[in-house]
């Protein structure tokens, strides 16, 4: 009937979380439009993308959050985790300091966050390997631990970026 839109049955908030220079805007950017760019810049506030993908015969609207991994440039916490179902939290694993802050930002997810929102701990820059500063053991330990998915990635390499996502959109459903 020249009509093409895509009947939705069901949209999935899924926020992106961690330190600053992680990676989490490449991997949104690698998920919703398989870009990847080196000079990205910080992200001020808050911005989203969305993929419409069928998960089990359904059409799932994946609506993806990013936001600063830096407090100046933080949007208001409490709309930014509202009616998440998932969550990416993510960290460098050639920093150190971006996995021991993992905890704090558990914590802050924990306070906002619906308590049976999906999350997955994403160990990202796979490619750079080599400088590894965050064996993969300590992640997932750490991420059993607290009931979390698990997975080491790379935005630049297309890595499990897509996998990840999967598990927690399809976990959601
Ligand atoms: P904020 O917006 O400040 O919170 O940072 P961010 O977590 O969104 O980081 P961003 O995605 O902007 O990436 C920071 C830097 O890391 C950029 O130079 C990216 O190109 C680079 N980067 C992101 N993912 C990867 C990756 O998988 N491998 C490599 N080598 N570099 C990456
Ligand atoms: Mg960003």
């Amino acid at each position: 009937h020249g009509d093409f839109s895509q009947k939705i049955d069901y949209v999935f908030k899924v926020v992106l979380i961690g330190d600053s220079a992680v990676g989490k805007s490449q991997l949104l950017a690698r998920f919703s439009r398989n870009e990847f760019s080196l000079d990205s810049k910080a992200t001020i506030g808050v911005e989203f993308q969305t993929r419409t993908l069928n998960i089990d015969n359904k059409t799932i609207k994946a609506q993806i959050w990013d936001t600063a991994g830096q407090e100046r440039y933080r949007a208001v916490t409490s709309a930014y985790y509202r009616g998440a179902v998932g969550a990416m939290l993510v960290y460098d694993m050639t920093k150190r300091q971006s996995f021991d802050h993992v905890t704090r930002w558990l914590e802050e997810l924990r306070g906002h966050a619906d308590k049976n929102i999906i999350v997955m701990l994403i160990g990202n820059k796979l490619d750079l390997g080599t400088l590894r500063a965050v064996p993969a053991e300590d992640a997932k330990e750490f991420a059993e631990r607290e009931n979390l998915f698990f997975m080491e990635t790379s935005a630049l390499e297309a890595t499990n970026v897509e996998t990840a996502f999967l598990t927690v959109l399809t976990e959601i459903y």
